[in-house]
C-alpha cells in the first residue's frame, strides 16, 4: 500500500515537471510569437484544471454505467433466460446443484437460492441435504421450489466425538460450544454422490444473479473462490461455494483426514479440513471472486453470499434482521445495485415473488418468520434501518 503511494508521488512529480516545461514553452510561443492565441490558451488551461478536479467523479460515473447495464442484463436474463436455455442448451442429468438446510430458519434463503437457480440456470438437478430435525412443512416448501430432499445423518464434531467414543474439549482452534453450528460437516456426504460428474455446492444463503453454468464444465476436481476480493491477500478459500467432482476416493480421503486430525489434535471445522485436503495438496483451482461475493458490492455481480451475520462487522442475515422491505417497496424496486441494502431488497423481491409462483403464501403465513406489519406496512426500508441502528 505504502509502496504504491510512494510510486504515485514520484510519478506525480514527473508529471508536474513535464507540465512546467511544456507551459514555459507555450508561454514563450504565445507571448513572443502569437499573442493573438492568448484567450484560447487560458480557456484550454481552465478546462484541464476542471477535468483533473472531476476525475474521481468520472470513475464513479463509469461504475454507475456498469451497474445500470448489469441491472438491465439481470432483468433480461430473469425474463428470457429459460427460453435461451431451451434453444441453446442440452439438459444434463450428470450435474447438480447442492445445498444444506440445517434448521427451519434457513428455509428462507434456501427458497431464494432455489428460485435464483430456477431463473438463471439451465440445469435443474437440485439436491438439498437436510437432517431429520427439519420440520415436515419446511421440507414440503423446499420441494415446491424444486429441491430434491435427501435426509442424511448430520455430521459435525460432536458426531465424530461420539463415533470415536471420547469427549474432547478445548484445543487451539476449537470454537466455543455456543458458536458451533450443528451439522457443519454434513455436506461431506455429497463427495460420495458419484452418479454426478460435477456438483456446485452453495451455502443456503447464496443467491445467483446470473447464469454461471459454465462452472459445471471446468476440468478441475475442486474449485473455490479465494477468501477475499483481489487486492486483499488471503491464502485460503471460502468454502461457502464449491465446485467439485464427487469420487469415493476423495470421500474416503476427507473422512480419514478428519478422523486423523481430530485424534491428533482438535476437531477442525469443515472449511479448514477442505483447505488441508485440497489446498495443501495443490489440488485447488481458484475461481474469480465474482462467484462468491460477500460483504461488498463487486463487479461482475454474478452472485451474492449473505455470509457471516455474527458480530458487528457483518450485516445481519436479511431474514433475521430487524427490518425488511414491504412487499410493495420490493416489487417496485427497479434500479442498479450499488449498496448492500439494495441486494437485501432484491433478496426480498425474489422471496415475495416465489411465494406467489410456488403457491407458498399459506405456508409462509403459518410460520413464525412472517411479519405482516413490515411486509404490508408503509415504512420505507431505509427509514426502518435508520431507526434500528
Ligand atoms: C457411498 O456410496 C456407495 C455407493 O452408492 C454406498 O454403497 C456407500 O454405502 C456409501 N458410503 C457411505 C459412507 O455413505
Amino acid at each position: 500500500m505504502r509502496d504504491s503511494k510512494q510510486k504515485d508521488g514520484t510519478s506525480h512529480r514527473t508529471i508536474y515537471a513535464f507540465t512546467f516545461l511544456v507551459s514555459i514553452t507555450m508561454l514563450i510561443f504565445l507571448f513572443v510569437w502569437r499573442p493573438m492565441l492568448l484567450p484560447y490558451f487560458f480557456r484550454y488551461f481552465k478546462l484541464i484544471i476542471s477535468e483533473a478536479m472531476s476525475d474521481e467523479q468520472r470513475v464513479l460515473d463509469n461504475q454507475l454505467q456498469l451497474a445500470h447495464k448489469e441491472w438491465r442484463t439481470y432483468q433480461i436474463e430473469s425474463r428470457f433466460g429459460q427460453e435461451w436455455c431451451k434453444e441453446n442448451v442440452q439438459a444434463r442429468s450428470d450435474v447438480t446443484w447442492l445445498t444444506i438446510v440445517v434448521d427451519d430458519n434457513f428455509v428462507v434463503p434456501a427458497l431464494v437460492l432455489a428460485h435464483s437457480i430456477q431463473t438463471f440456470s439451465c440445469h435443474k438437478n437440485m439436491i438439498a441435504l437436510i437432517s431429520d430435525t427439519v420440520a415436515e412443512e419446511t421440507r414440503r416448501a423446499l420441494q415446491r421450489v424444486g429441491w430434491d430432499i435427501r435426509v442424511v445423518e448430520a455430521m459435525d464434531c460432536d458426531w465424530l466425538d461420539a463415533k470415536m467414543g471420547f469427549a474432547r474439549n478445548g484445543g487451539l482452534f476449537e470454537r466455543p460450544g455456543s458458536f458451533r453450528i450443528k451439522g457443519t460437516h454434513t455436506r461431506f456426504h455429497a463427495w460420495n454422490y458419484t452418479e454426478f460428474s460435477k456438483i456446485i455446492y452453495a451455502d443456503a444463503d447464496y443467491m445467483l444473479m446470473t447464469n454461471i453454468d459454465q462452472l459445471f464444465d471446468i476440468p478441475d476436481d475442486f474449485a473455490a473462490t479465494p477468501g477475499n476480493r483481489p487486492g486483499v491477500v488471503n491464502p485460503c478459500f471460502n468454502a461457502g461455494f464449491l465446485v467439485f467432482r464427487p469420487d469415493a476416493k476423495y470421500y474416503q480421503g476427507i473422512m480419514d483426514l478428519w478422523l486423523e486430525t481430530t485424534q491428533r489434535d482438535t476437531c477442525p471445522d469443515d472449511q479448514v479440513l477442505l483447505w488441508h485436503y485440497y489446498a495443501d495438496a495443490g489440488n485447488w483451482r481458484a475461481l474469480p471472486y465474482s462467484f462468491n461475493i460477500r460483504l461488498i458490492i463487486y463487479r461482475p455481480f454474478n452472485s451474492y453470499h449473505f455470509a457471516g451475520g455474527k458480530g458487528g462487522y457483518h450485516p445481519p442475515k436479511p431474514w433475521s434482521a430487524d427490518c425488511r422491505p414491504s412487499r410493495k417497496e420490493a416489487a417496485e424496486y427497479d434500479r442498479p445495485i450499488v449498496d448492500i441494502a439494495d441486494v437485501e431488497i432484491v433478496f426480498w423481491k425474489n422471496f415475495y415473488q416465489l411465494l406467489k409462483r410456488y403457491k407458498l403464501e399459506d405456508w409462509w403465513r403459518s410460520t413464525k418468520l412472517f411479519r405482516p406489519k413490515q411486509e404490508f406496512g408503509l415504512v420505507p426500508y431505509a427509514d426502518c434501518k435508520r431507526g434500528h441502528q
